[in-house]
């Protein structure tokens, strides 16, 4: 694996990901309207948004699958138009669906992307055994994809993106259905190619993960971001507490400075009510009025 600058390194000069103004179309649909990101290298950036927000199609447009509508981007400097066989070099994609062939083995699932990236049968071997070690399935290497379970899968699709050493890694939902155990394995699993200098690009429904992993997020509403910050930057000025209730009207939150100033107000209410800490999902609602999921 590459190791460019370490976990956290902040943008001195071109950043690793770097999108301006992008723009994306389905008919009458703008699926991005005017997106402009920039992620330094070796940061775990989380791109957080309700379903159709435009998070898969942005990372669709920077790992090539899709063409853009107008704006433009860059991988490591490279631009995705005007360099496209170099910037996709610098990326590896999990995608939101498992698209691994079911009837072929572990191995030979690597080995096809391997050979894509034109990897000598040798590099590739080696590439394979290190990746799926990596991934700690060395042992499942001779099993047939479909044999596996979704967390496994979920891993055999970690190391194919890796293989080929990319600075960047694309994660569209990379935990989606799993338990929370395999979950926070995969967690773990991010953290390490983070750690390793790669710099990680994150879709996630789930709000706790992207406290958990991100140093930075974004907050995608309808093609438009809407907020960027490190997480608890986004969460600060709407208190530490919250208390949700239910009413005919549906579901109300109040945000309190204080876990017993929390408390107080919810002796009062006569209703069932959920005493919690704040989220990334409060910061969403309280700049959009809706929910991130
Ligand atoms: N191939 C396509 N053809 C037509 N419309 C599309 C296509 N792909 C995406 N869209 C539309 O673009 C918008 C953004 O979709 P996208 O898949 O990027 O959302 P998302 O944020 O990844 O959502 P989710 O959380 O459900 O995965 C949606 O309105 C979607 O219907
Ligand atoms: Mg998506």
């Amino acid at each position: 694996m590459c190791m460019p600058s370490g976990p956290g390194a902040r943008v001195r000069g071109k950043p690793m990901i770097r999108i301006d103004q992008l723009i994306k179309t389905y008919g009458s649909v703008k699926a991005l309207d005017g997106v402009d990101l920039h992620v330094p290298a070796g940061q775990l950036f989380a791109y957080l948004g309700p379903n159709g927000a435009g998070k898969t199609t942005t990372i669709r447009i920077l790992t090539g699958l899709t063409k853009l509508g107008g704006g433009r981007a860059s991988l490591n400097g490279h631009d995705i138009e005007k360099d496209a066989l170099a910037a996709k070099r610098q990326c590896g994609l999990v995608p939101q669906y498992i698209n691994l062939d079911s009837e072929l083995t572990v191995y030979e699932n690597l080995d096809i992307h391997g050979r894509l990236f034109d990897m000598k049968p040798a590099v590739r071997e080696a590439g394979i055994n290190e990746m799926l070690t990596y991934v700690e399935l060395r042992d499942r290497s001779d099993s047939l994809v479909k044999q596996l379970s979704g967390g496994m899968k979920r891993r055999v699709m970690v190391a194919r993106a890796l293989m080929h050493s990319p600075r960047i890694l694309f994660l569209d939902e990379p935990t989606v259905g799993l338990d929370a155990n395999i979950r926070r394995r995969i967690w773990a699993l991010i953290k390490k190619i983070q750690q390793d200098g790669t710099t990680i690009f994150l879709t996630t429904h789930y709000i706790e993960e992207a406290e958990f992993l991100a140093d930075r997020v974004a907050f995608l509403d309808n093609g438009r971001i809407v907020a960027v910050d490190a997480p608890l930057k986004l969460m600060a000025g709407l208190g530490k507490w919250a208390i949700d209730w239910l009413t005919d009207n549906g579901m109300q939150t109040s945000y309190f400075p204080s876990r017993e100033a929390a408390r107080e107000s919810a002796a009062v209410r006569e209703n069932g009510f959920t005493l919690r800490r704040v989220n990334l999902e409060d910061a969403f609602l309280s700049l959009t009025g809706k929910k991130v999921h």
